[in-house]
């Protein structure tokens, strides 16, 4: 066994940048255009195409994106959107944002996504959308969540924040299994531009509305205004927002979704090296993948049984002695601050347990078969000491 400390520690995920993505930023400086202009307009038309959808906005962030996607769809102060608190804060902040409440509601025990069982009695006369999250890049239970949406007149908008490439019934996430879907480029994802988003929909006038959004409702783009050979003057018909993708930021989103697939297949075979060979670890539930999902694997999560011979945190201390970096798992929003309520502390059980038991490892698309390795090991190591 290998136990060797590594001189610098494994981090729990690393962006992957090469040459191409370093000429194509070069590329935008000489061009003097840095702002959001023609690379983030193929990036939309590419990322469109790579999905499946009829149109894609890039915009600053995943966050960003929520924000107008909740706008477009007519989300109103008072409203109440249902989503999971098993997911990253902005999930909820976004509702507020549109001066809406959010409405927690618990996961599945295996997929960690949004449970359907319970979406129906979370349901009030001021509901108005539920947010599906696609929880570290697995597919929540869309057609559940569309029927229980359809029945009682709701919208149903995808956070996939973590879901570039991920399927769900062999179709990428982001096609119009919904009104729109919003991803992000944190460099914690799959495909990174730094920071960015990106919402993609079928229905044109949501489309139109939320390219005016992102760019204080001004009716005339920049760049059509650039490529015009007549003088044209812009309005600004509502009240929008500076909701940008520069185009150095889109100039990597292009590369990287040149090499997207090829990235999901090494985190996939990656993931799969950790589920067979933890796989001997009775107390440790390895990531699910039902028939009907492909996951992207952007994280890899186990979560820790009660009769585990050692403490979640103790668990990841140990790691990082050894310099292995690993996160807590997802964390439950309704525990911060902004969102605390006696309410949810009976509601969400399933949320409660997997937030205080899951575990992030390392996995990211350059990691090393011996990285990997040291860390299984590692892993093994802590947990035979721990039953001793
Ligand atoms: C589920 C989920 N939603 C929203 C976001 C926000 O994305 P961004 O950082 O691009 O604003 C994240 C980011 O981690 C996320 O994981």
């Amino acid at each position: 066994m290998n136990t060797a400390i590594p001189s610098k520690t494994i981090p729990v995920a690393r962006p992957s940048f090469g040459v191409d993505e370093e000429n194509a930023v070069i590329a935008v400086l000489r061009s003097g255009w840095v702002s959001q202009g023609p690379r983030a307009a193929e990036f939309e038309r590419n990322f469109a195409e790579y999905v499946g959808a009829s149109y894609a906005v890039a915009v600053s962030s995943c966050t960003t994106a929520l924000h107008l996607a909740l706008l477009a769809a007519g989300v109103k102060p008072g409203d109440e959107v249902l989503c999971p608190s098993l997911s990253f804060i902005a999930t909820a902040n976004v509702i507020v944002h549109a001066g809406a409440i959010p409405v927690f509601v618990d996961i599945d025990e295996s997929t960690y996504n949004i449970d359907p069982s319970c979406i129906e009695r979370a349901i009030t006369p001021r509901t108005k959308a539920i947010l599906a999250v696609h929880q570290i890049g697995l597919p929540a239970a869309i057609d559940e969540i569309n029927d229980i949406a359809s029945r009682h007149g709701l919208l149903v908008i995808e956070d996939a924040a973590c879901a570039i490439g991920s399927r769900y019934m062999g179709q990428r996430i982001g096609l119009p299994h919904t009104s729109m879907a919003c991803f992000s480029f944190h460099p914690r994802k799959v495909l990174t531009t730094g920071e960015g988003g990106m919402i993609t929909t079928c229905d044109k006038e949501l489309a139109a509305r939320i390219r005016g959004l992102r760019q204080h409702a001004m009716t005339i783009s920049d760049l059509t205004r650039h490529g015009s050979s007549k003088v044209v003057i812009e309005s600004y018909d509502e009240v929008g927002y500076n909701y940008r993708m520069t185009d150095l930021q889109a100039a990597i989103g292009l590369v990287q979704l040149g090499r997207i697939e090829e990235m999901i297949d090494r985190r996939r075979e990656l993931a799969l090296r950790y589920s067979s060979r933890l796989s001997s670890l009775p107390w440790l539930v390895l990531p699910a993948e039902p028939a009907e999902s492909r996951h992207n694997f952007q994280s890899y999560m186990v979560r820790l049984l009660s009769d585990a011979p050692i403490g979640r945190d103790e668990l990841m201390q140990e790691l990082l002695d050894r310099g292995i970096s690993s996160r807590r798992g997802i964390m439950a929003i309704h525990r911060e601050a902004p969102y605390r309520n006696e309410k949810w502390d009976v509601g969400l059980p399933v949320t409660n347990l997997v937030t205080d038991t899951a575990v992030i490892l390392p996995l990211f698309y350059e990691m090393t078969e011996d990285e990997q390795d040291y860390v299984i090991e590692c892993f093994e190591e802590i947990a035979h000491l721990a039953v001793k």
